[in-house]
C-alpha cells in the first residue's frame, strides 16, 4: 500500500514524485501488561463509584497498574522482547516508542528501551502525541523504512497512566491502565500483506487544555506562580472529549478508506484506540460497521493510552480473531488534539502469545 498521498499544500511546489516501492510490513506483534489487576469493585472501596456505573459508562471491568518503581520503559521492554521474539529477529535499526508517561522529560525513554534489548547503537526516539502516538508511530516507522533510513523497527506504545492519574479523581482512575504493546516492521513490498499505508494524521492544538498535565513543562517552569500537586496530575474535560473523538475517529477513518478507495464494507477488522466502549460502538456505527466487526478490549484493560492498539492486536492475534489476508482499519484519537487512521492487510504472523488472561487471572 502506497503510503501518505500527494497533497497540493503549494500550489507552486514541483509535482512530488510516486510513492516508493518500499513500504514497512508488519512481522511481529506483541503486548504486555503488569501483573497487578484493579478491578472495578476495588476502586470503588476507595472513590465514591461503582463496578456499574464504570461498566455501563466505560464499558471497562478491569485495568493493570504497574507495581511501585515500575517505569514505562519496563513495560516497553516486556512487550518489545516479545515482539522481536514474533518477529524471529534480535535485529533493528530504530526504536520509536510512543508514550506521553516518559520515564523522565529528559532525556527520551527509547535509547534506554533499545539498549535493553541488545539494539545498541539503533537509531532511538520518543513519539509524544497521546493516546494517537501509536499511529504517529506508524507512520514514522512507515517514512524511515520508505526513504531507507531504515530496514527494521521496532515500534511500541507503551503507558503507565498510574503515575499521572491522581488516584482520588474518580472521573479518570477508573478509565486509564497500565500497559505497552509493539510491533516490528520490516521494509517490504507495498503490495504484500502486512503493508500498512493509507495514513490520515491530524491534530488541533485549540483543544490543548481538553486533555492536559498542566505541570512539569517549559510553560510553567517559565511562568511565576505557585504549582500546586494537582498540576502535576494528568487532566481531561471528560465530556467534551467524548465529542471530540466520536467526530475525529469517525472523520480519519473515513479519509484512510477513501485513500485506499475502500468502503467501510470492505474492512473485517475495526480497531480503534480503546477510549471507552460507548465511543469505539459510536464510531463503528457511524461507520456503518456492524459491532462484531469492532476490535475491543477495554473491558479487560480499560484505557492503556499509546498502547492501546497494539495490545488490543495483540489480544486478538492471539485469540486468532484476525486471520491472515484480511483487512483491517486502525483509527486513534487523543490529546492535543491529535488523530490518525491506516490501513493494513494482515500477514502470516507465528502465533502470538496472549498478552493477559481476558478473565482477570494475572499472566504469567
Ligand atoms: O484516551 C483519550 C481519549 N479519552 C476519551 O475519549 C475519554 C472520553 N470521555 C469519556 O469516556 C467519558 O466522558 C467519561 C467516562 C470520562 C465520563 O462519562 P460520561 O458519561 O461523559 O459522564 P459525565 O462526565 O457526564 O458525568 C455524569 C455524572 C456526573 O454527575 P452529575 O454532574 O450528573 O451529578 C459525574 O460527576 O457522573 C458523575 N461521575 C461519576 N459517577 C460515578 C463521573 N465519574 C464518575 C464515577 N463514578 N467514576
Amino acid at each position: 500500500m502506497p503510503s501518505m498521498p500527494a497533497r497540493p499544500l503549494n500550489p507552486y511546489d514541483p509535482p512530488p514524485p510516486a510513492p516508493q516501492e518500499r513500504s514497512a510490513v508488519l512481522c511481529g506483534l506483541a503486548g504486555w501488561v503488569p501483573p497487578h489487576v484493579v478491578t472495578n469493585e476495588e476502586l470503588s472501596r476507595r472513590l465514591d463509584t461503582s463496578d456499574d456505573w464504570i461498566r455501563t459508562r466505560t464499558g471497562i471491568s478491569r485495568r493493570h497498574f504497574a507495581e511501585p518503581g515500575q517505569a514505562t520503559s519496563d513495560l516497553a521492554v516486556e512487550a518489545g522482547r516479545r515482539a522481536l521474539l514474533s518477529a524471529g529477529t534480535e535485529a533493528a535499526d530504530a526504536v520509536i516508542v510512543a508514550t506521553t508517561t516518559p520515564d523522565r522529560s529528559c532525556p527520551a525513554t527509547a535509547p534506554l528501551v533499545a539498549t535493553r534489548l541488545g539494539l545498541t547503537e539503533a537509531a532511538a526516539f520518543d513519539i509524544s502525541a497521546v493516546c494517537t502516538g501509536f499511529v504517529y508511530g506508524l507512520a514514522s516507522a512507515a517514512g524511515l523504512i520508505a526513504a531507507g533510513v531504515a530496514e527494521r523497527v521496532l515500534l511500541i506504545g507503551a503507558d503507565t497512566y498510574s503515575t499521572i492519574v491522581d488516584p482520588q479523581d474518580r472521573a479518570n482512575a477508573i478509565i486509564f491502565g497500565d500497559g505497552a504493546g509493539a510491533v516490528v516492521l520490516r521494509a517490504g513490498r507495498p503490495d504484500e500483506p502486512g503493508a500498512v499505508g493509507h495514513f490520515d494524521l491530524g491534530s488541533d492544538g485549540t483543544g490543548e487544555e481538553l486533555i492536559m498535565v498542566a505541570a512539569g513543562g517549559s510553560r510553567q517552569r517559565s511562568t511565576p506562580g505557585d504549582v500546586g500537586p494537582q498540576d502535576h496530575h494528568f487532566s481531561m474535560q471528560g465530556k467534551e472529549v467524548y465529542r471530540h473523538a466520536v467526530t475525529r475517529m469517525a472523520a480519519s477513518a473515513r479519509t484512510a478508506l477513501a485513500l485506499a478507495d475502500y468502503k467501510a464494507d470492505d474492512i473485517d477488522h475495526f480497531v480503534p484506540h480503546q477510549a471507552n466502549l460507548r465511543i469505539l460502538r459510536s464510531v463503528a456505527e457511524d461507520l456503518g460497521l456492524p459491532p462484531e466487526r469492532c476490535v475491543s478490549n477495554v473491558e479487560s484493560v480499560g484505557n492503556t493510552g499509546a498502547a492501546s492498539i497494539p495490545l488490543a492486536l495483540a489480544d486478538a492475534a492471539s485469540h486468532q480473531t484476525i486471520q491472515q489476508g484480511e483487512r483491517v482499519l486502525l483509527t486513534a484519537f487523543g490529546g492535543g488534539l491529535t488523530w490518525g487512521s491506516c490501513l493494513l492487510s494482515w500477514p502470516a504472523l507465528s502465533q502470538i502469545s496472549r498478552p493477559y488472561d481476558r478473565g482477570g487471572v494475572p499472566a504469567s
